[in-house]
């Protein structure tokens, strides 16, 4: 023990102090030393600090934010678009090539549901006008007016089938729909800073899911299961869906189609997909379904889950009951520290832009300490403090 003491201690300056307690040696070292060696050569490299590169040559495909967008943008959607940005950033830093891809949920019945919505109860001059709330407004209505009308929901399912199938009529509206509520999708990664490299979305895989269903197919992996096709994969986990009844595709169809896509044009080492506690059980029948095609790569699929952002132990909603939109989250923590700023500070230069970054700031700081499998509650006044451990005080 003397010995390796001598060692640690002559081998490295910031070490102050060796103590062997037990089976274990405890170690002090000069916090101030390390905390100044840390600032000065960050202020020397400054964009540059920190990078190594141990991610060389290796790319990187990081499945992120991927909002559902015939509804609005929710709070649900923020841990994934954090999450996601920041794995991004950390792996450019280690080298890696990094591709950024939003899986837009821009395909399913969902959408079905808004063309009858618009057939129904739409007025074009009124959603220009206001798009994406009036869109909204036409989902949230459907679903009142299914619940006393449960016939509409068997019209929203053959309008998605018709898309699917390719009308045209249906496509220019699906377009159109996707094109206004990116918009909203839009403006939040604006005040965010974060981007993506591709949003190919669900509707992408539309038209190229016949291959991997007759992969599946010539691998002797379907089966019938009372009209539907199923692929079994253990005994502890349930079948994976693969095509429904009426010839309709899945959720994992289309991730199956999209990951052997993404394997060819980014020839990934690793693929995360940044998305809630809740798809676990879809990760791991992906990667198991993988597996019985053959491939060995089901290790190198990670789902990087992430708990609910709950407001008094419950998922958030609005008075109303409603989602909880995540630009209203923003524009409520910017008008808050805007109100803080100019009271602490009444004649700052560039309230609006220093508002953005404390406000914006605060939100995406809370929910990044947090531990990522957690729920977390969300409490805006308390992560706008400028003390504590808060994006503001920071
Ligand atoms: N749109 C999905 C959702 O909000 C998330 C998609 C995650 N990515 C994927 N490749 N399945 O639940």
């Amino acid at each position: 023990v003397a010995f390796v003491k001598t060692l640690l201690l002559e081998s490295f300056d910031v070490i102050s102090e060796i103590n062997p307690t037990g089976g274990f040696l405890n170690i002090r070292v000069k916090k101030t030393e390390i905390c100044a060696n840390i600032l000065k050569e960050a202020v020397n490299k400054l964009g540059d600090f920190g990078n190594n590169d141990f991610g060389l040559d290796k790319n990187v495909v990081i499945d992120y934010s991927s909002p559902n967008i015939a509804k609005s943008f929710s709070i649900g959607h923020l841990r994934s678009t954090m999450i996601g940005n920041s794995l991004k950033l950390i792996y450019r830093k280690c080298g890696y090539n990094v591709f950024g891809i939003n899986y837009l949920g821009d395909w399913g019945t969902q959408f079905g549901k808004m063309i009858i919505a618009y057939k129904k109860w739409g007025n074009l001059a009124e959603i220009k006008a206001d798009p994406i709330n009036k869109l909204t407004e036409l989902y949230v209505r459907f679903h009142d007016e299914a619940k006393e009308d449960p016939s509409l929901e068997d019209e929203a399912r053959e309008a998605f089938r018709k898309l699917e199938t390719g009308d045209q009529e249906y496509y220019e509206l699906w377009q159109w729909i996707r094109e206004e509520s990116l918009k909203e999708s839009q403006q939040i990664y604006d005040l965010l800073h974060v981007s993506f490299d591709s949003y190919n979305g669900e509707a992408y895989y539309n038209d190229k899911m016949d291959p991997v269903v007759d992969e599946l197919m010539e691998k002797g992996l379907l089966i019938d299961d009372q009209g539907a096709k199923i692929v079994r994969i253990g005994d502890d986990v349930p079948p994976a869906l693969i095509k429904r009844r009426d010839g309709g595709s899945l959720y994992i169809t289309r991730d199956l189609s999209a990951i052997f896509d993404r394997k060819n044009t980014y020839n990934f080492d690793k693929i995360l997909y940044v998305v809630g506690n809740e798809q676990k059980l879809h990760f791991e029948q992906l990667r198991r379904v993988i597996t019985a095609m053959g491939y060995d790569y089901s290790d190198s699929i990670n789902h990087i889950n992430f708990g609910l952002v709950l407001q008094n132990g419950r998922k958030m909603s609005t008075r109303g009951g409603g989602v909880v939109k995540l630009y209203d989250v923003l524009d409520n923590a910017m008008k808050l520290a805007y109100k803080q700023i100019t009271e602490k500070n009444p004649n700052i230069e560039n309230p609006e832009e220093i508002a953005r970054k404390v406000g914006c700031g605060a939100v995406v700081f809370n929910d990044l300490k947090n531990h990522r499998t957690l729920d977390y509650d969300f409490d805006m006044e308390k992560m706008l403090k400028f003390e504590g451990q808060t994006g503001p005080y920071l």
